[in-house]
């Protein structure tokens, strides 16, 4: 176990650390870069900030993330660039096999997109700016200067509203997030995992630390002899000969989600026969939690490694509750984190657990592992935007159009294994848990399967009889534009502005 305080976190970008919560008004510029050199000029002395905890807190915060075409005209080289993950070199709308995996088909196809639409469309770099309320005007016009003004082009901001941690459907967000060892306090060994734990490796969400597999993610390891610059950059703790130009950085994934209130609450309005209590609880359903945050329970009390025993909404898991009475299975909080632990419940003693590593004994078909939750953790960090529109409202045939919906933005150490699993196998996969023919009911597609089969129903427990089945749902949530990106340490930060730029974009 390490001392809280031997953390490298003034190397680290605060929003790792921090979700900026009292910051309540943000803005999120997606760049292009115009002058290479202006730019890494603006880069060296940008005002990012760090993790390191300060007092008082700062009324203002800025973050940055380069997608990979920005590190490449940045001058970052070709050989470094690949010691990046796949999927952030192709990019999230890189190939149509990954669309039709994170389900950007049909209406979400990326042709619609307002931005990112193919890798040429995806901005060079983002910044994500916070301001206490009524500061942004003057926090941008700081960030702003002439400097900036010349290196870049800005491409679109992306907008965000204060809605008091309430999403635009109405439910209270923000409320489960992991808690990560930045002490190293827990083990990962599998043997040791067998529950549920809501502590986090660093290394599931930061590069360069062990993971929750005790391995490093792969990232870009730079021999200091091929690459002066490379001086300003940490050690790597895996290979100490080298440099490490991930370490204390992690992948940002972006996906703007266009919410379609009314659609949504006229739909479950219909649906519960116009009844507000039943309407109530139809939502509930689809989300796994009441609108005030309440999970679905009541639950156990458990003792969770990473939660407070006397936390309400956070201190439970699903092992009570396997057949989905009290939280239907395919609720999107229950879908987004199954809050699973290496083994099943009931597998304790030596033989048990033997037997189902080697994938023997299963009891029920639903049973099929939907996989050991630590590996699929996402540290979420998004803002939503649009006018506040309440139920009640919003149910009115008349009830106001307007642009709502989520800026979504997760942190994560491996995109694949992380961001893209949970939304493939968990959110738009259409079997979950033994539940079939069935995506998240809040923001899955609705499209047929290929066989022609449907996918647009929501099963959920009835407290008053049998199970109730939803059919017909109509799609509540569109993609509007995306990318991975990478947001880098701060002396990564460096080591981009220090990169030597080839041929014209030398010169200016
Ligand atoms: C517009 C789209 C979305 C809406 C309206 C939405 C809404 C919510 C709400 C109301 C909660 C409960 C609050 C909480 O537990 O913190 C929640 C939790 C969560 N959502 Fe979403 N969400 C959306 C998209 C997504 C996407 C795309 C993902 C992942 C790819 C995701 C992953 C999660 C996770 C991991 C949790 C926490 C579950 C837990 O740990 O219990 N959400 N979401």
């Amino acid at each position: 176990m390490k001392n809280p305080t031997d953390f490298d976190f003034h190397d680290l970008q605060a929003l790792l650390r921090f979700g900026h919560g009292q910051l309540t008004e943000s803005c999120f510029m997606l760049l292009n870069i115009a002058d290479p050199a202006a730019a890494k000029e603006w880069l060296r002395r940008a005002p990012v900030s760090s993790a390191k905890a300060v007092s008082p807190i700062p009324t203002t915060a800025l973050q940055i993330a380069f997608s990979v075409e920005g590190l490449r005209v940045l001058g970052v080289r070709e050989e470094v660039l690949a010691g990046f993950s796949d999927e952030f070199i192709v990019g999230m709308t890189g190939d149509e096999s990954r669309s039709r995996r994170l389900g950007d088909t049909g209406k979400n196809s990326p042709e619609y997109w307002q931005w990112g639409s193919d890798p040429s469309q995806v901005p060079h770099l983002v910044l994500l700016l916070y301001a206490q309320k009524d500061g942004m005007t003057a926090w941008r016009e700081t960030i702003e200067n002439d400097r900036f003004a010349a290196a870049f082009q800005l491409v679109r901001v992306l907008p965000t509203d204060d809605l008091e941690d309430i999403e635009p459907f109405g439910f209270t967000d923000g409320l489960s997030q992991p808690s990560i060892d930045w002490e190293a306090r827990q083990s990962t060994d599998l043997h040791d995992c067998d529950r549920y734990s809501n502590r986090l490796a660093v290394g599931e969400l930061v590069l360069g630390y062990p993971n929750e597999y005790g391995l490093y993610t792969t990232r870009p390891l730079i021999d200091p002899h091929e690459d002066e610059s490379a001086a300003l950059l940490p050690g790597a703790e895996d290979n100490p000969s080298l440099k490490d130009f991930g370490r204390n950085g992690s992948y940002l994934v972006i996906r703007q989600l266009h919410q379609d209130v009314p659609g949504f609450w006229q739909y479950v309005d219909r649906e519960a026969g116009f009844v507000p209590a039943k309407r109530e609880q139809l939502a509930a359903s689809m989300v796994g939690r009441k609108r005030n945050g309440t999970p679905l329970g009541p639950f156990v009390a458990e003792n969770i490694p990473g939660i407070a025993q006397n936390d309400p909404v956070n201190n439970f898991t699903y092992e009570d509750d396997p057949a989905g009475h009290k939280c239907p299975i395919g609720a999107h909080i229950r879908r987004a984190n199954p809050r699973t632990g290496d083994f099943p419940p009931g597998v304790t003693g030596f033989i048990s657990r033997f037997i189902k590593m080697f994938g023997f004994g299963q009891r029920r078909p639903d049973e099929d592992l939907i996989a050991s939750s630590r590996f699929h953790r996402l540290l979420r960090r998004g803002r939503n935007y649009g006018p506040i529109l309440p139920p009640e409202e919003a149910i009115k045939p008349d009830a106001p159009e307007a642009e709502r919906g989520l800026q979504f933005v997760v942190l994560v150490a491996n995109i694949s294994r992380q961001f893209e699993f949970v939304q493939n196998a968990w959110l738009v996969g259409t079997a979950f848990g033994g539940v079939q023919h069935e995506r998240d009911p809040l923001l899955g597609g609705r499209e047929p399967l290929p066989d022609g089969g449907t996918a647009d129903s929501f099963t959920r427990p009835d407290p008053a009889g049998p199970r109730q089945k939803s059919c017909q749902l109509p799609q509540f949530v569109t993609v509007g534009g995306g990318g991975y990106f990478f947001m880098p340490g701060l002396r990564a930060l460096q080591y981009i502005a220090a990169s030597s730029l080839t041929g014209s974009d030398k010169s200016s």
